[in-house]
């Protein structure tokens, strides 16, 4: 309905922006290249925001960025993942059909992560991401990949990608050790106003629109009330389009916003 309204050739503001398409702000290049020196260090990282910062739009840039001769990219997102399914699900990523019995997996897991590492000269990126939503007993689990660390080289890189809570449950003694080894961290935070209003554009941009749609009003507003956090732009954005469709008209100025947000709070 937008795309056609305007005569564009893509949605902006959906969830299927292909990696090369992202907004390269400032905040997301540095965690990108974090990202990176986790994977080439082999290191135990940690990378933290607010729901809908762009946590996982960073992690598929860093996916889609490794060569695939050097690096094998194992992503696990699931919150209600058990401890006795861990190192299976990560062998089924490795192509390895786990054995029953789960010491022997976690055998089984050890032996293909440094076989990967000393005979194929391939590292694997192990990523989790939504880690805030981890039970204590599978945080426990992953610390057992933390005796990967102990000897001085490590054969894997360790990303655990959460909102800022995780910070804090990482923080008690009980996990120690991850947090002893994670050297690299970072933060991911909110666009800045004038940030806001270019990755407004770039999406405009990319969709393939030719025109301004947004006055600078207009993304004040939306500025103020998302604090630069990437789905929270999207979502007000979107609903401004479809009100701009609606009303057969192609400007988008800072009344529709405040209407708009009016109209979100009363839902
Ligand atoms: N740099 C960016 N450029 C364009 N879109 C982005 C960018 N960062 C995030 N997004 C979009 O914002 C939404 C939320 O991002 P996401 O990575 O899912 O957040 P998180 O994982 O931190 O909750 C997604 O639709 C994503 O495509
Ligand atoms: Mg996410």
């Amino acid at each position: 309905m937008i795309r056609q309204f305007f005569g564009w050739q893509n949605t902006p503001f959906t969830r299927e922006i292909p990696t090369a398409q992202l907004y390269p702000s400032a905040s997301f290049r540095e965690c990108v290249a974090r990202l990176n020196y986790m994977a080439k260090t082999r290191s135990f990282g940690l990378l933290t925001g607010e729901i809908g910062a762009g946590k996982s739009a960073a992690i598929r840039t860093l996916r889609d960025g490794l060569d695939p001769t050097k690096y094998r990219f194992i992503y696990l997102c699931d919150s209600a993942l058990k401890p006795r399914d861990f190192y299976r699900e990560l062998l089924y990523q490795f192509g390895i059909r786990p054995q029953y019995l789960r010491s022997e997996v976690k055998r089984q897991f050890g032996h293909a992560v440094w076989d990967f590492y000393e005979s194929q000269d391939k590292v694997a990126v192990i990523v989790i991401d939504e880690a805030h939503l981890l039970q204590g007993d599978m945080l426990q689990e992953i610390r057992f990949l933390t005796n990967f660390q102990i000897d001085s080289v490590s054969p894997l890189a360790l990303i655990m990608v959460g909102q800022p809570e995780l910070r804090a449950t990482l923080q008690m003694r009980l996990f120690k050790p991850i947090t002893q080894r994670m050297n690299i961290r970072y933060h991911l935070g909110g666009l800045e106003l004038e940030e806001t209003h270019k990755y407004v554009e770039h999406q405009l941009q990319v969709a393939g629109a030719q025109h301004p749609v947004f006055t600078a009003e207009a993304l004040d507003a939306i500025y103020a009330h998302t604090r630069g956090i990437a789905r929270e732009v999207n979502n007000v954005c979107t609903a401004c389009l479809l009100d701009a469709v609606v009303r057969r008209e192609k400007l988008i100025d800072a009344i529709h916003v405040a209407r708009i947000l009016t109209e979100y709070k009363e839902h």
